[in-house]
């Protein structure tokens, strides 16, 4: 398993979700078990929760707002060139040919929050394949151009286990800030 994974949702996603607004539209990408799904659909959000495991998907299909979505991200189009989001969720995953794509796929004001582990992490465990770690300042270099940085953290966590990760909340378009409290 991976930093924070299980049923308690990340400590991240807890703290970025205060600022989304009532009853968002929210996307959780590679979902798993759905930890994060079910957080924000406790919160009254709109959730869609996306991953191509059937088997994780059957944990969540039944929830009250959530709908599943089986899909593989890394076969095939995008399968959201026509629709938007109020906020996307991504935790311990990684697929760099999609960032631009969940970027692109943020409403306007849309919020992006992402934590997954980054190079040094093959230190501690798994994961250690450099196509799933992300590189020093990455997130920023992918979403800078189009989205404004609003809290971003790189270094090692303790809990669940010793990992190196890198996490980001941004923003897409011109966001007024006297609507976001951090
Ligand atoms: C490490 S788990 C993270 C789950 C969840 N985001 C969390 O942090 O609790 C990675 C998830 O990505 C999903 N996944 C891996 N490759 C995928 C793909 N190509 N398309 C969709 N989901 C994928 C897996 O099925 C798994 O549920």
């Amino acid at each position: 398993m991976s930093v924070n994974e299980g049923p308690t949702p990340s400590v991240w996603v807890t703290r970025c979700s205060r600022l989304l607004r009532p009853s968002s539209t929210v996307l959780d990408l590679a979902c798993g078990s759905g930890r994060h799904a079910h957080y924000l659909a406790s919160r009254g959000h709109d959730v869609t929760a996306l991953d191509k495991s059937p088997e994780a998907l059957s944990k969540i299909s039944s929830s009250i707002g959530i709908h599943t979505y089986q899909f593989d991200l890394e076969v095939g189009a995008w399968p959201f060139s026509e629709r938007k989001f109020d906020a996307i969720v991504v935790t311990n995953y990684l697929y760099r040919p999609i960032i631009q794509n969940i970027v692109n796929t943020l409403s306007p004001s849309g919020i992006l929050i992402y934590e997954t582990f980054m190079v040094g992490n093959e230190r501690f465990g798994r994961p250690s394949n450099p196509d799933f770690l992300l590189r020093p300042n990455e997130l920023i270099d992918e979403t800078h151009e189009k989205l404004q940085i609003l809290l971003y953290e790189a270094g090692r966590v303790s809990d669940p286990k010793p990992s190196l990760i890198q996490r980001i909340c941004a923003v897409s378009g011109d966001a007024d800030y006297s609507d976001i409290t951090i």
